[in-house]
């Protein structure tokens, strides 16, 4: 069988690094897992009123029947009320559909787009957007964001690298991997660039509710009234990621993205649709009012801040402390690639992280951590990595 030669350029670091963990793991050694960012498979849970409503779905509702391809209407109109309780933002029905996850709706937008468009993406970055836009043919120009201005990005490398191929401004904020939150200014002059050249921001949010400093961060769409096409889900803010549930949201005065729209919407037709019972469950609870973040986020800040100490603490490593999201993105000082890096320190120690250039050119000579072990675990395996630094002392 002949294969696309596309396949080829797929590469997401955060999982395929688990092979080489699986072979350390087979010879006997213990694993600290600081690679994945799923709440879930640590001290993290589902809230018990999503549960229930999912159960409530299943049998009172019986919702176990195909919905419609844009998604459940009232989920639609919840995701609405959410988006203008949240941000004030004003949408009706036909701007939002929903997805099988975000990364459903970057596969959408990525084989939307004709092959050969360009698309600014900050670096470093989630990795889906570069294999993704890469696997369609679509080039990734990644811009760069500031290790030591916070990780905000550089609105000026933005307007350097437009070409007349460029349709649009990738913006992930707060940020998988580096856990900046983007101040609304920041954003507001990178929106006020997509204005003046005609190009869609898209705005993945999905960490929007997960941030360590009270009103630091601001949607996209409230702060400027250029296109934007809105990413966001329930995997991270409502601690459900193995239910796969996303959503696009286009808002759009202009209607030059209606074609594209309904590209999207294509894609969604042939796919039937996202689960019902989860978008049924969903609907129930998207806006029902509740504290259950509040100990998330307390949880989340205590080991930001420890994991940023002791990594300051550490002579050859070094991290900006993230104000959101779940990660962390030390840099290492010392002559070393990063991927060497991380597999020999996985290798000694068993402590596993990802490699940094794995999230794009800038991630180069870095590794990212999430921020979910508790801070017992924390401590033990950055002992363990404090100690692995000191071998390197060449
Ligand atoms: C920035 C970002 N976007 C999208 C995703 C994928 O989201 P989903 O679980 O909704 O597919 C992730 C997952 O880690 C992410 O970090």
């Amino acid at each position: 069988m002949e294969l696309s030669p596309n396949v080829q350029r797929i590469k997401y670091a955060i999982r395929d690094i688990v092979i080489t963990a699986k072979e350390v793991e087979k010879q006997g050694k213990k694993l600290y897992y600081f690679n994945i960012g799923d709440p879930n498979k640590f001290d993290f849970d589902t809230p018990d009123f999503l549960k229930e409503a999912l159960i409530e779905a299943i049998t009172h509702d019986k919702a176990n029947y195909y919905s419609d391809s844009a998604g459940d209407s009232q989920l639609r109109q919840e995701i609405i009320n959410r988006q203008k309780r949240l941000w004030g933002t004003d949408l009706d029905l036909n701007q939002v559909l929903v997805t099988t996850g975000v990364s459903e709706a970057i596969s959408f937008i990525g084989s939307a787009l004709a092959p050969g468009t360009e698309i600014l993406v900050p670096s470093p970055l989630y990795p889906s957007y570069l294999s993704y836009f890469t696997f369609n043919d679509i080039t990734p120009i990644q811009y760069r964001t500031i290790e030591n201005e916070n990780w905000q990005p550089d609105v000026e490398d933005i307007r350097r690298k437009i070409t007349p191929k460029t349709q649009a401004i990738v913006i992930i904020n707060p940020n998988n991997p580096t856990g900046a939150v983007y101040s609304p200014n920041t954003v507001k002059k990178i929106t006020d660039i997509a204005g003046e050249y005609n190009l869609l921001i898209i705005s993945d949010e999905i960490y929007d509710l997960l941030t360590f400093d009270k009103g630091s961060f601001k949607s996209t769409t409230s702060l400027t009234d250029v296109p934007v096409l809105e990413l966001n889900g329930i995997s991270k803010t409502l601690i459900s990621p193995g239910w796969r549930l996303g959503w696009a949201i286009l808002r759009d005065n202009t209607g030059k993205y209606d074609a594209f729209w309904e590209a999207l919407a294509k894609q969604s037709r042939i796919r039937l649709c996202a689960s019902s019972p989860i978008q049924v469950a969903v609907s129930k609870i998207l806006n029902k009012e509740s504290d259950y973040l509040t100990p998330v986020i307390k949880k989340l800040r205590e080991r930001s801040a420890y994991f940023s100490k002791r990594i300051n603490e550490m002579d050859d490593l070094s991290v900006i402390p993230p104000k959101g999201a779940f990660y962390a993105f030390p840099l290492i000082k010392k002559d070393i690639g990063d991927r060497e890096f991380v597999i020999d320190l996985l290798k000694s120690t068993g402590v596993l992280f990802v490699f940094g250039s794995g999230f794009g050119e800038l991630g180069n000579g870095h590794f990212r951590s999430v921020l979910l072990p508790d801070i017992e675990t924390m401590e033990k395996a950055l002992d363990l990595v404090e100690n692995y630094m000191k071998t390197l002392n060449y």
